[in-house]
Parts: C-alpha cells; sequence; structure tokens
C-alpha cells in the first residue's frame, strides 16, 4: 500500500466523538470500557485512518493566505467534483450548474422533501434504515412509510417490489429517499435493482431523493450505479446527494452538495435550501473537497476499498467460523456489518442489551442497531485497521460470545 492504513492513530481529545463520545448519550453512543480495555470505535460512522495527504496539505496552503472573507466557489471544486463522477461512475455530461453546496446530506434530503412534499406527507423508505433518515424526517414532519427490506435464499438483502408498489399506489406516497449503497446493510444496487425501483417510482409520479454519500466505499468488485444513470426519466425525477466526507472523513470539515439535472427541482431546491441563510460553503471545506479529488484521492480511495474489503472478509468469516446464532449479510459497499442476533440471544438467554454492555465493557464500542430498525442487531464500524478489527473479533470471542 502506498498510504497508512496501519497506523493506530490516537484520537482521544482530538475533536472525535468516535472515542470521546462514549457514554455521553445513552441509547446512542456505547459506554466507556472497564478497567483495562481501551475503546476499540467501532459505532458512530468516521474512520479511523489518516486521511489523503493532499487534503491537509491543501487545508494549510488556503490557510497561508491570511484573509477569509466572503468567497465563491472555484471553477476547481466544480472541475473536481465532475472529473470524480466522470472517472468513478463513468458519468457523462455533467455541468457544474447541476452541482449544488449542501452543509450535510441530511440537510440536502430535508431540502427536497420540502420541495417534493407537503407538511406531514409520507414518504418511502427501506428498512433497516439509517437513524438520521428517521430523524431528520420525523423532526420535520414527515411520515415514513417503511418498505422493509428482505434477504434471499442467499441472504441477500432485496428490495421488496410488490411491497413498495402497494404501498405507493394504496398511500397515494409521492417522494421516496433511496439510499444507495445501503447503510446499514451494505447493499451495493444492482442496475436491474435500480431499474425496477425507478420503474414504480415513475408508474406512481414518485419523486427521488438518492442519497449516494456512500458511493466511493465499494468493496470486493462491486460496482456503484449512480440512481440518475439508469433512464432518463430517473435523471429527471431524482435529486442526487454526495460528500467526500464519508469517503476521506471530513465530516467534522463539513460540506456535502447535490447533483440535480431537472433545472425545475434544482431550482425549487436551491432555493429551499438557502432559506435559513445556513447553507454555505467553508473555504477550508472546499479545499479540503480539491485535495480530496486530487489524483493521490482516487488512489487512496482505491486502497481504502482494498483494506475495507480485506477487513470486511476477515469479519465475516470469523461470525461464521466462531459466532454460532449470529447472522450477517456481507456488505458489498459501506464499512460497516450489520448482525442480527436474535439466534445467539434466545439460546444464551440474554437481551439485545446484555450483549451490547458485554462488548462495550471490554472495549468493543459497537453500537445498538435497533435505532436502524434491527429488533435484535448490531452495527460494527469496520473501518479500521485490520489489527484493531482482529484485536476487536479477539475480544468478541473470549469475552462476549464464547465467554
Ligand atoms: C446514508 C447516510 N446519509 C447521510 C449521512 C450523514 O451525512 P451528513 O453528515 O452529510 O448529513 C450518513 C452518515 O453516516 C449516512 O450514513
Amino acid at each position: 500500500m502506498k498510504y497508512d492504513f496501519t497506523s493506530i492513530m490516537d484520537r482521544k481529545g482530538r475533536d472525535a466523538i468516535a472515542v470521546d463520545g462514549l457514554g455521553m448519550n445513552p441509547g446512542f453512543a456505547p459506554d466507556p470500557p472497564k478497567e483495562g480495555f481501551d475503546i476499540i470505535p467501532m459505532w458512530i460512522a468516521d474512520m479511523n485512518f489518516p486521511t489523503v495527504p493532499t487534503i491537509p496539505e491543501a487545508i494549510i496552503e488556503r490557510a497561508k493566505h491570511p484573509a477569509y472573507g466572503y468567497f465563491n466557489p472555484s471553477k476547481e471544486y466544480f472541475d473536481s467534483i465532475i472529473k470524480w463522477h466522470e472517472t468513478r461512475n463513468g458519468v457523462e455530461g455533467l455541468t457544474p450548474e447541476c452541482i449544488g453546496y449542501e452543509n450535510g446530506v441530511l440537510g440536502g434530503v430535508i431540502s427536497a422533501l420540502n420541495v417534493f412534499c407537503s407538511k406531514g406527507d409520507k414518504v418511502l423508505l427501506h428498512t433497516p434504515t439509517y437513524i438520521g433518515f428517521t430523524m431528520c424526517m420525523t423532526n420535520n414532519g414527515y411520515d415514513m412509510v417503511l418498505s422493509p427490506l428482505k434477504q434471499d435464499e442467499n441472504g441477500v438483502w432485496r428490495m421488496d417490489f410488490e411491497d413498495m408498489e402497494e404501498k405507493l399506489k394504496t398511500q397515494n406516497i409521492h417522494a421516496a429517499v433511496f439510499c444507495s449503497p445501503h447503510n446499514p446493510c451494505g447493499r451495493v444496487w444492482e442496475r436491474w435493482e435500480i431499474e425496477k425501483a425507478m420503474e414504480l417510482y415513475k408508474k406512481y409520479d414518485v419523486f427521488v431523493v438518492s442519497d449516494e454519500i456512500w458511493s466511493d466505499i465499494i468493496l470486493n468488485g462491486h460496482k456503484h450505479v449512480p440512481t440518475q444513470s439508469v433512464s432518463e426519466d430517473a435523471k429527471m425525477r431524482t435529486a442526487a446527494m454526495y460528500a467526500p466526507s464519508k469517503t476521506f472523513n471530513l465530516a467534522g470539515l463539513v460540506g456535502s452538495y447535490h447533483i440535480i439535472y431537472n433545472k425545475w427541482m434544482r431550482d425549487r431546491i436551491i432555493k429551499e435550501s438557502s432559506l435559513p441563510h445556513y447553507n454555505d460553503m467553508n473555504v477550508l471545506s472546499m479545499h479540503a473537497l480539491i485535495g480530496a479529488y486530487k489524483p493521490e484521492g482516487y488512489e487512496w480511495a482505491d486502497e481504502l476499498c482494498q483494506v475495507i474489503s480485506e477487513n470486511v472478509n476477515y469479519a465475516c468469516d470469523y461470525i461464521k467460523d466462531h459466532f454460532e446464532g449470529v447472522k450477517v449479510s456481507k456488505p458489498e459497499g459501506t464499512y460497516m456489518l450489520f448482525l442480527d442476533c436474535t439466534e445467539w440471544c434466545e439460546k444464551h438467554g440474554k437481551t439485545i442489551e446484555e450483549l451490547e454492555k458485554a462488548g462495550w465493557d471490554v472495549g468493543v464500542a459497537w453500537q445498538d442497531g435497533r435505532m436502524f430498525h434491527g429488533p435484535c442487531s448490531i452495527r460494527l464500524n469496520l473501518a479500521l485497521p485490520l489489527e484493531r478489527v482482529k484485536e476487536a473479533f479477539r475480544r468478541m470471542d473470549t469475552y462476549v460470545f464464547n465467554a
């Protein structure tokens, strides 16, 4: 590897909820470990790798110029995004006017829904689902209609098209949030699956917000298919959300963007997100994106995908061989594992709370899966050096699942 994916970063006291947030937000954050165990952060969705050096270099370079006044995003910013999508996702014909700044992907999701919906409207969403969707949609008064994903005979999570259609038809739904790749199930949707979903959305006049924040973290040779690329109709009925924040660990810098080809939709969403006067780019965050989307960033992201693939393969094999009663569908993208512990808990007479606590006590800072609509599930973040992943599985084996 050209880049460093093996050093163990000490993030304590360095602005990281992943380690400093333990015990702070019961029900959301894990408890701190008992004496004698250090923290292995495996919960909130950020990474424990130093990011590509071109990012801090770009930030430092800009920071040396001692004026940080009002600014417009530069041509380099738009060109960097256009090239990234062309090279990595085969997107052709993307122009700067289709790209718009969003402070966060979730803010972009809400701005889009505010345009697609009237207050209290129903929005179709698949479960399990990312807690951020649940929170932002609930807080903004949308009525989530949940269509559960189903595991096929090979354990692969699939959309239930019949259920989706039934709900769209009978409940007069005209907006959907689509998560691609899917957090927390890790699906990288195949083209035919996206096509089929988009056909339904066309049939029932549904506008779509496609959250593709995870689209750069694709594992074991899978391929991301942008929702807007599956048909001309999909291109025009979808607002897609992206960011360098998951890929390069930049959440603390803030900065996402939308791609919207439909001019009417784009104008309305830009207007909507401008209303609170909070949706403005930070100059250092702009330079971070430009640093990320430099040639080194392409190489770094490729190496990251290899590292995460290795971690995921290690973890899934370990679970299959050692943790009887724990089920997992191997993720094809993201760095999350979603463990179904139902059978294990039944067999051992334990509750999910007891199981989670046993992990937290020994520093395995994993996350309660119930907030992602997994009734007896745990979400596990594998974006750590493999040595730390191995240590976490050693502790799970010795102190938790086979204690
Ligand atoms: C699917 C998905 N969307 C959005 C976000 C958050 O994005 P932002 O911080 O840009 O709002 C996350 C973070 O984990 C996520 O998993």
